[in-house]
């Protein structure tokens, strides 16, 4: 899977993507990272790609043009058109199954605005999709490129070293993971629960489902909705109120 990145902080990015099992991956040759610098393909003969916005207004519009011929060099580079993601508050907000659905892709460009925003035409242009991050502004689109760029890559296969852990994680099943526990087996005056350590891998899975079941009510009520939930569980949570 291939990402490329436009951006005016092509270091940023790159910086937070070349750690931990992002940068292992990029090693193993799973992934590939590629920031694109917007300014490497401006006109202006002193570098320049923003200016003040028609019809007034605070702050710098991003042009047009620099992040057109950037976005269309690496559609030449890729041979065809692929998904191009704007990031910004506008946009539908982010998922795992989004995260689930971008993995599948060859290659997917990430366009990272800046000032007060870009040039709506080459918006019209170029884009595919329009992601937030969340209801929140940010100063600019890096951090949210990086934010989808790792949540994408730990779904493509052999990102993760362990398979079953994106399966059995928080969202998955549409409920929240259950609490996990390492040595030693008393920490703090605190003890583990006994059923985890009672070698009974039957016993585990149903205690553990029903801490999903416990702790989505308690911290997300909202995903219980949505979640798929079977007579047993329902039956669970009402003698749980
Ligand atoms: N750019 C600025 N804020 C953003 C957000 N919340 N999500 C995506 N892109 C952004």
């Amino acid at each position: 899977m291939k990402f490329y990145i436009l951006t005016l902080f092509p270091d940023m990015v790159m910086q937070g993507l070349s750690t931990s099992i992002i940068g292992r991956a990029v090693d193993k040759g799973l992934l590939s990272i590629e920031a694109v610098n917007i300014r490497d393909y401006t006109n202006d003969k002193h570098g320049k790609v923003d200016d003040y916005p028609y019809g007034g207004g605070a702050g710098m519009v991003m042009q047009a043009q620099p992040i057109y011929d950037a976005w269309k060099a690496v559609i030449d580079k890729i041979g065809h058109k692929v998904p191009t993601v704007y990031l910004t508050p506008q946009g539908r907000t982010f998922c795992q199954e989004d995260a689930k659905s971008f993995a599948k892709e060859e290659a997917v460009i990430l366009l990272c605005g800046h000032y007060e925003g870009v040039d709506e035409r080459v918006l019209e242009e170029i884009v595919t999709d329009y992601v937030s991050i969340g209801d929140f502004v940010l100063t600019g689109g890096e951090l949210p490129a990086m934010v989808m760029v790792d949540a994408i890559s730990r779904m493509v296969p052999g990102v993760l070293s362990n398979k079953v852990s994106g399966e059995t994680e928080s969202f998955e099943n549409g409920l929240l993971e259950y609490p996990q526990y390492s040595r030693p087996e008393e920490w703090n005056g605190k003890k583990v629960p006994p059923v985890i350590l009672s070698g009974d891998h039957a016993k585990v899975d149903a205690w553990r489902h029903q801490q999903s079941l416990l702790r989505t009510k308690e911290r997300r009520p909202d995903l219980l909705e949505k979640a798929a939930l079977s007579e047993k569980d329902i039956q669970f949570l009402r003698e749980h109120e």
